[in-house]
């Protein structure tokens, strides 16, 4: 594994102008947020020595790197998801890439289906925190300790100071930011009225099938997190309607102008 990422990095570091100082990993139906990068360098993941590919609608596959924001950044324009049959290691391998490329913030996106029974589709949530549902751990295993320690504190996963400056940047766009707890789950199945419920009762705010495995390896490795989640549809209770994933991408589509509009000048001022 540490060869193996070490090896992606080597590749990366000579296509790369410059040291990226942000990493970013763009959602489903968020990827046009990369379009918004200047100056962009487009990396394939089939040209990255083992590179993860993903393989859903949606998540094209390349690296982006450019400027955002006045920030040097390197985005995942899409992500790689349980789902596909990776395996927790291979789905968090690029986290642990953009770390060992020199990022020290990681921003990452999502989409959601809100349980709060006070959030509307198309609201954007910053995560506050997270509930870990995933039936594999990616940290599981021996541990690299050049890496991080056995053990990593999960007290803040979710850097307090970036989400204070988010919601002064929100009021200030005059955007709703809500906040909240991001359950994260295997998918790719979408939710039982059932378990919705308990996503909800045991203290969710949305739930989804991402970021949660990308923020432990993260976290392991030292570095800041700031989520934000569109609020696609809703579990909650007399509010639950079919959802498809056609419609989970055209109302995060429809969202990207407000979050590119947050995180642009969320790194502007980072
Ligand atoms: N559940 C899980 N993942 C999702 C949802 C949902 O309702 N909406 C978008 N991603």
């Amino acid at each position: 594994m540490l060869e193996k990422v070490n090896k992606a990095v080597r590749h990366l570091n000579s296509q790369l102008p410059e040291t990226p100082e942000v990493g970013i990993i763009l959602g489903t139906g968020l990827a046009g947020l990369a379009e918004k990068i200047e100056e962009p360098l487009h990396i394939p993941y089939t040209e990255i020595p083992y590179f993860p590919r993903s393989t859903v609608a949606g998540h094209p596959g390349q690296m982006i790197y450019g400027k955002l924001g006045g920030k040097k950044v390197i985005a995942m324009q899409g992500r790689i998801h349980y789902y596909e049959g990776y395996s927790m290691k291979e789905v968090t391998f690029p986290v642990r890439v953009m770390k060992l490329l020199g990022i020290d913030l990681l921003v990452l996106s999502n989409a959601s289906g809100g349980v709060n029974p006070e959030f509307e589709i198309g609201d954007v949530m910053i995560l506050r925190d997270h509930i870990n549902l995933q039936p594999e751990n990616p940290l599981r295993g021996v541990n690299v300790d050049e890496w991080g320690p056995r053990f990593p504190d999960m007290s803040e996963a979710y850097d307090h100071a970036c989400i204070q400056k988010m919601h002064q940047i929100a009021v200030d766009e005059g955007v709703v930011l809500r906040e909240g707890v991001y359950a994260s789950v295997p998918g790719p199945n979408f939710e039982t009225p059932a378990e919705y419920g308990y996503v909800r009762r045991i203290g969710g705010d949305a739930v989804g099938m991402s970021t949660v495995q990308e923020v432990l390896v993260a976290r392991h490795m030292g570095l800041k997190c700031m989520a934000l989640s569109v609020i696609t549809d809703l579990g909650v209770e007399g509010k639950i309607v079919e959802v498809t994933h056609g419609e989970v991408q055209e109302v995060a589509q429809r969202s990207e102008v407000t979050l590119s509009k947050l995180v642009r000048r969320f790194l502007a001022e980072a």
